[in-house]
């Protein structure tokens, strides 16, 4: 019996390794060379040479330093994975090649098994993509922004500085809940409770039930046949399936209470009211999907990457207290003592500008972005890279490149001020923060909009600084950033003080 199992093994290891290798053959028959990275290893390939373990951003940095390339390779069993680690070989390839390049890989893990196959973050060319992009660039297109979502922010912002008045050891929870607020609002005409909304701890349920992994690092994505093994043995296929069922109630549920209240003659005004009633048809996918699906991405799309963006901004002022008073005496020059900053300032507050550009730049939000997948060979610099790569642009290496960016580790908005002397300054990091070509970030506008409108109202109210110890030490942050799509920072203390006298009678809900 054991003889029996042991030969049925070997010969199904065979067979999959001689069929591996077939297709690898098949892909490039005239042995073109792929980009330089570890050589892969029987069978498994480069499997084990692929980071994990946390801030996979600098070790895939490290290993372009150490093959001395750009762009490196790693074989995953049979398919192909490529790193891309500056801001050239992104722009060679996912702009300038973007018909190619803008595909999606196959995702078992994400997709199948968890079911966000309807979400056009990680949707493919043909599971009706260009429809659902079409209606979210509308939708946050910078006239929409501008006209629309601009009075929803500012009414949110006025609730967070009241809430980091009231309490600012939860600063972070207080940036979600804004960033909540204001997508459901937007997408759905909902004002969120302020305790315990049901929409918002299903959003913050379907986030705690995600695996924070690089991209592709799942082990359902290297082997997609484990998408099948019993949930009674595998836990990870338990997990997957409860978090399935969340993710089909985030998708369902708000949905349906928009258009209870169109029917009660209630509904506010929003992205899905504006849909509904225009009755959207695309491609030939039914109009309540498309909507269902455009609408509630924005939560998942929008909420993590804006109050990361913000938890970096506080981390930065509290390591460099001199950036923070600059900033502050700007505002007091442009704005005064009377009143609060608002969009109208923003051509007079030149540092504020580099402030956030530099938030952006110091920390990702998203250090790896979502991978894109090649539709069609292609090779570049003389390398092979085959339809059906998975392309992985390293936007952190890219926005900590010491040719473009010196001290990269340093916090420093004045690398973007014009020079004396006329120069330009560094280029704008959004270039890359928000990833490239036909799959860059549609909510940029919304994004750096909120970005700004949070930034310069908390520092015009509040000083932050570090926190002291029950030993009347300073409490050095100690932060990690987490892998997945969204680079979270991990907790850290931050002190949160008024910072004019009678400020708070400056916040429009306390007066
Ligand atoms: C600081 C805030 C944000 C950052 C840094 C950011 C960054 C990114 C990045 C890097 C990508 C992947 C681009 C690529 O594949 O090349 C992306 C995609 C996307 N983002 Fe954002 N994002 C932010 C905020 C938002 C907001 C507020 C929304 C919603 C309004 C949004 C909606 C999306 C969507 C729908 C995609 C998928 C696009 C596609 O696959 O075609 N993002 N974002």
């Amino acid at each position: 019996m054991l003889v029996a199992i042991t030969y049925a093994l070997c010969t199904i290891l065979v067979v999959f390794y001689a069929s591996a290798r077939l297709r690898m053959y098949r892909r490039n028959p005239k042995g073109l060379r792929y980009p330089p990275g570890p050589r892969p290893h029987f069978l498994l390939g480069n499997i084990r040479d692929l980071p994990t373990g946390g801030h996979e951003w600098i070790a895939l940095e490290e290993m372009s330093k150490k093959y001395n390339s750009d762009v490196i390779h790693f074989q995953v069993v049979s398919s192909h994975v490529v790193v891309l680690n500056s801001l050239q070989v992104a722009s060679d390839l996912l702009d300038k090649k973007s018909m190619i390049y803008s595909d999606r890989p196959r995702l078992p893990y994400a997709k199948e098994l968890i079911g966000w196959s309807w979400s056009m973050v990680v949707m493919c060319y043909h599971e009706g993509f260009s429809a659902h992009r079409r209606i979210v660039q509308q939708s946050f297109q910078p006239s929409v922004v501008t006209s629309l979502h601009r009075p929803v922010m500012q009414s949110e912002v006025d609730k967070l500085l009241k809430n980091l008045l009231a309490s600012p050891d939860d600063f972070a929870d207080h940036l979600r809940s804004m960033a909540g607020a204001i997508v459901m609002m937007i997408t759905y005409g909902y004002q969120v409770a302020p305790k315990d909304d049901p929409y918002v701890r299903l959003s913050e349920d379907v986030h705690n039930s995600g695996d924070r992994r690089m991209p592709v690092a799942h082990v359902v994505d290297l082997f997609p046949i484990l998408r099948y093994a019993p949930a009674r043995l595998f836990e990870f296929k338990r997990r997957a399936l409860a978090a399935r069922k969340l993710v089909y109630k985030m998708r369902n549920a708000p949905f349906q209470m928009v258009k209870e209240r169109l029917a009660a003659g209630t509904a506010l005004p929003s992205m899905a009211t504006s849909l509904l009633e225009k009755g959207v048809v695309a491609d030939g996918i039914e109009s309540e999907a498309l909507i269902k699906n455009c609408t509630a991405i924005i939560y998942g799309a929008g909420v993590d990457t804006t109050s990361a963006a913000l938890t970096n901004f506080f981390l930065a002022m509290i390591m460099y207290p001199e950036v923070q008073e600059r900033a502050q005496r700007e505002l007091d020059a442009v704005v005064g003592k009377d009143r609060l900053p608002e969009f109208g300032d923003r051509p007079r507050l030149p540092y504020l500008a580099c402030i956030i550009k530099e938030v952006l730049r110091w920390r990702a939000t998203s250090a790896l972005g979502i991978p894109h997948c090649t539709t069609t060979d292609d090779v570049y610099r003389g390398m092979f890279i085959p339809k059906g790569t998975t392309v992985i642009a390293n936007l952190s290496a890219m926005l900590h490149d010491e040719s473009v960016y010196p001290e990269p580790e340093v916090f420093n908005p004045d690398r973007f001020a014009r020079g004396a002397g006329g120069s330009e300054g560094a280029p704008d990091p959004a270039r890359v923060a928000f990833g490239f070509g036909r799959r860059i970030c549609p909510g940029r506008f919304f994004a750096d909009d909120v970005v700004w409108l949070a930034v310069v109202n908390i520092l015009h109210i509040f000083k932050l600084e570090k926190k002291i110890g029950s030993d009347r030490r300073v409490l050095e942050p100690d932060v990690k950033w987490s892998s997945g799509p969204v680079s979270v920072p991990s907790s850290f203390g931050c002190k949160i003080t008024l910072r004019l006298a009678g400020g708070e009678s400056l916040i429009p809900s306390l007066e």
